[in-house]
């Protein structure tokens, strides 16, 4: 089910889109590598801050007391209502409105003028919602996000602006038909056989990538010596362009 407490920026999809995209986890995009302005790492590693949660959601339907409870009787759940248990580090480099987590947000489009600049020029998109830069501290657990669930569609954005790991952390795995993804199901004890990695950084021209955050699940590995900033741009697509890009890089990078 759709949580209509969020925007759901892509709802006029092209219906032919889910059957022609049908059962592909991601996509890599087939645009040039999107390298950010220098000093980037530097602002990111300074301005960073943990994205404590500030309320429930769908995703996460505890309060802080209930997940202060439950994390004291359940090793694997993790409080993130506190630095100790929240996922992530990060910061906006837009405005946002969400005000179920803590966000550093910066102007991105003033202290990264030639990063902004490769996003609008490589990507059709016809309008952008926010960007994010978020760095995970441990391993993520298999979930869908709130945002961006379209039957058959990949188009959840995703740009690796920097990753020194040795190989990669983002995998996806088919959602279970009976869940609907939600962290706290706790689909994952570790990386099952059918994980499929994404490697949109080492081997490729590209660093972006799409992915179907309807049938499928995604989740992250964590090196504790090694770190990753990951970009999550949520925008209105442009379809016609969505459609002849995506051809063009299934047709390079393949169905995965
Ligand atoms: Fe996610």
């Amino acid at each position: 089910m759709v949580n209509r407490s969020m925007a759901h920026f892509n709802d006029n999809y092209p219906k032919h889109l889910g059957e022609k995209y049908k059962g592909v986890p991601y996509v890599l995009l087939d645009i040039p590598r999107i390298i950010s302005d220098d000093g980037f790492v530097e602002t990111f590693n300074r301005e960073s801050r943990h994205v404590l949660r500030l309320a429930k959601t769908a995703g996460y339907p505890f309060t802080r007391e209930e997940a202060e409870v439950k994390a004291q009787n359940e090793d694997w759940f993790k409080n993130e209502y506190i630095e100790e248990g929240c996922n992530w580090k990060g910061l906006y480099l837009t405005p946002t409105s969400d005000k179920t987590m803590k966000h550093v947000v910066l102007d991105g489009k003033k202290d990264f003028p030639k990063l902004f600049e490769q996003i609008t020029t490589y990507l059709p998109l016809k309008k952008i919602h926010t960007i994010r830069c978020w760095e995970n501290q441990w391993p993520i657990g298999l979930h869908r996000d709130l945002d961006e669930q379209y039957p058959g569609v990949p188009t959840s954005l995703r740009i690796i602006l920097d990753d020194n790991n040795p190989e990669p952390t983002f995998w996806l795995a088919p959602k279970p038909e009976d869940k609907k993804g939600w962290g706290y199901e706790r689909l994952n004890k570790g990386v099952p056989n059918d994980a499929v990695f994404v490697d949109a950084f080492r081997e490729t021209e590209t660093n972006s990538f799409v992915f179907n955050n309807h049938e499928f699940c995604h989740a992250a590995k964590k090196d504790p010596n090694h770190s990753k900033i990951l970009m999550f741009i949520l925008a209105e697509w442009d379809w016609v362009g969505y459609e002849k890009l995506m051809d063009k890089s299934i047709e390079r990078y393949g169905r995965k």
